[in-house]
């Protein structure tokens, strides 16, 4: 009986005359005295529906009893509206369908938030994401992901990359996070954990032969959330073996290239330019720049070092090995000297959030030698300081410059974090919507501080840089600061100062692979333990692999333009990991407990 013919959205001026047959919902139903206008939606959009009393009494009788939100089949004809009816904000504002028939296959509740209310709380949201759906921008959103997807696949297929699915239920797949596990029943005492990347099982792909895989594979990560963090999300994730870094890049710049001109109609300038992670470092103060901001920090250590400053010279005269080395760096922001001591003392507990432990900063109202310069420091300065520090950093009439001085961890996430948030505040861009940039030989280790050991800084399987393999093998000791001069094959790929993708050249040697599970202070019996597998198969002709994964979820978002990436995943989870449709995570039957030999330990606190 139901036998829709079109879409709502489809209605346009050549059905002008014929008949049709829509299914949706109500989405707002007026009466006026007489005449009934439902605007009735689906996925597709809305469209108007009239309901006459004298011509179709049966169906306008019915049409009395609708309310927003009854689901719908109109059986009608379409016809032109009177020309001062017309909406020209709706793509089918030129016509209405005049009901012959109407079926309610289906009634509704009052709901709880008004679909076009743009203030609902996330909370509620979530709640009802069923209603959530309904809205047009949660259509657009959970729609273009599915275009993105499909042209993904398509891509890749296209590009001689094999889907394979790889296991959910595994052992944990190191990427830095926290795994959520899943106990066993039948082996008592022991954990799958759910992979935070197929990362491993690729790899044994390449040397399986495949050549060329590529999954979308859902990650899980037991981390803090944030805007752009889910405890469970999407990767495209891919491998190829016998790649160069370029081979992996290409194939991904082509990728999006490709998939901006087709899913947004943007041409991006060819190639992505590419940065190293110490020139990002150096210029932005971190490895995720936003090239759309055209402010760039400038390493002013020789010449505060000398100035009268003392925390200045402490810092410039503090040594170490990278991050912990002190610095003291400049961020000049022009026509930024209008800002007020309120604007100054927020951007001063802006970045103590991230360490910093003050912010000077120096007004450039006029040329130094007029008293042109307005500042709490300045009076520390000789001339030559001035003079080096114009020339330095460039100053001009009616800049702000701001100093940090600390360890050059601290000085560049405070600084890095100021210069995106000035850039934001004053609505200081180059103009582009999109700007992207691959960030290239990130170091192969960091030390932390913490557990007194070294980590990956992309993951364990990182293949060191070329011209750095000597080093790493000869560095001596296990904690030796040269080692973290080391470079490795590794690539970020960043979309307005957000990693949206990375990746590297793997290591395929079982030696190499083993002397790197040691410097990471995993020593041969817990190398054998955890990686044992892959450290065999390493050793039967295993072929040179690399690979990355781009984060979709994080991509599709900022192509929209959205704020969260929540808001392009069906049934994303809250800040506290939960999902307030489905009340997951909850308590479970005892027994449930008892078949997988668990009892909880846990106690709630009143
Ligand atoms: P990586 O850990 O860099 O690499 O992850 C790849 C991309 O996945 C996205 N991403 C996330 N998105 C949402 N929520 C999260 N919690 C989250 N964590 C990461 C990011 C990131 O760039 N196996 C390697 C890839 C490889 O080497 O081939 C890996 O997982 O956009
Ligand atoms: P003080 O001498 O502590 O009153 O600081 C004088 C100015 O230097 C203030 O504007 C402080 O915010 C700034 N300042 C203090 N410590 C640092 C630092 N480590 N880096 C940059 N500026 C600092």
């Amino acid at each position: 009986m139901i036998n829709r013919s079109h879409y709502c959205q489809d209605v346009r001026d050549p059905l002008v005359g014929q008949q049709v047959t829509l299914c949706g919902w109500v989405n707002r139903r007026r009466d006026h005295g007489g005449v009934i206008f439902i605007d009735l939606r689906d996925r597709s959009g809305l469209v108007q529906v009239v309901f006459n009393p004298e011509h179709q009494t049966e169906a306008h009788q019915k049409a009395h009893e609708v309310r927003s939100e009854f689901v719908l089949r109109v059986v009608g004809r379409v016809a032109w509206r009177p020309p001062e009816t017309e909406n020209s904000q709706l793509p089918t504002g030129r016509v209405e369908v005049y009901a012959d028939e109407v079926t309610i296959l289906n009634g509704s509740l009052p709901i709880p938030f008004q679909l076009d209310d743009p203030d609902v709380g996330e909370n509620a949201r979530l709640l009802y994401r069923f209603l959530d759906f309904r809205r047009p921008e949660m259509q657009r959103n959970l729609q273009f992901r599915h275009h993105v997807t499909q042209y993904v696949r398509r891509f890749l297929d296209e590009a001689g990359f094999l889907e394979i699915e790889t296991p959910m239920l595994t052992r944990s797949t190191p990427e830095g996070a926290r795994d959520y596990l899943v106990p066993s029943r039948v082996s008592p005492g022991q954990f799958y954990a759910l992979p935070q990347s197929p990362q491993l099982f690729k790899q044994l792909l390449m040397m399986g032969g495949f050549d060329r895989y590529f999954q979308i594979a859902r990650c899980f990560r037991d981390e803090d959330l944030r805007a752009d963090r889910q405890p469970e999300f999407t990767q495209v994730d891919l491998e190829m073996s016998f790649p160069e870094s370029d081979s992996v890049m290409q194939i991904t710049e082509v990728l999006v290239w490709q998939l901006f001109r087709d899913l947004k109609q943007i041409t991006l300038p060819t190639p992505i330019p590419r940065m190293t992670y110490s020139e990002a470092m150096a210029r932005y103060g971190r490895d995720v720049p936003d090239l759309r901001i055209p402010l760039e920090l400038c390493d002013v250590t020789a010449i505060m070092g000398k100035s009268g400053v003392q925390v200045f010279a402490r810092m410039a005269n503090l040594s170490g090995p990278r991050g912990e080395r002190g610095m003291v760096k400049a961020l000049r922001v022009p026509d930024g000297a209008r800002l007020s001591r309120k604007q100054i003392d927020d951007y001063t507990s802006f970045v103590a959030d991230y360490g910093a432990k003050g912010l000077a900063w120096i007004k450039i109202n006029g040329p130094w030698s007029e008293e042109g310069w307005q500042s709490p420091i300045v009076k520390f300065f000789s001339d030559d300081d001035k003079r080096a520090l114009e020339s330095c950093v460039g100053l001009q009439t009616n800049d702000i410059v701001f100093f940090c001085a600390d360890r050059e961890k601290i000085v560049n996430e405070a600084l890095g974090r100021l210069r995106v948030k000035i850039g934001r505040d004053l609505e200081l861009t180059d103009g582009r919507a999109f700007a992207l940039v691959w960030v290239t030989e990130f170091p192969l280790l960091e030390w932390d501080a913490e557990a007194k050991r070294f980590s990956a800084v992309h993951h364990p399987f990182t293949a060191p840089h070329a011209d750095d393999m000597a080093l790493l093998m000869q560095a001596g000791q296990d904690n030796d600061p040269k080692l973290l001069e080391v470079r490795a094959q590794a690539y970020d790929l960043v979309l307005n100062g957000t990693e949206i993708g990375g990746g590297s050249i793997r290591i395929h040697q079982p030696e190499m692979q083993r002397r790197m599970l040691s410097l990471l202070n995993i020593g041969p019996e817990e190398a054998e333990e955890k990686f044992g597998f892959l450290l065999k198969a390493l050793e039967y002709g295993a072929p040179p692999h690399g690979g990355l994964a781009l984060g979709l979820d994080r991509f599709v978002a900022i192509l929209l333009g959205v704020e969260s990436i929540r808001d392009v995943i069906a049934f994303p989870k809250t800040q506290k990991a939960s999902c307030p449709l489905t009340q997951a995570p909850s308590k479970v039957d005892p027994l449930q407990l008892r078949d997988l030999h668990l009892r909880s330990t846990f106690k709630a606190v009143d």
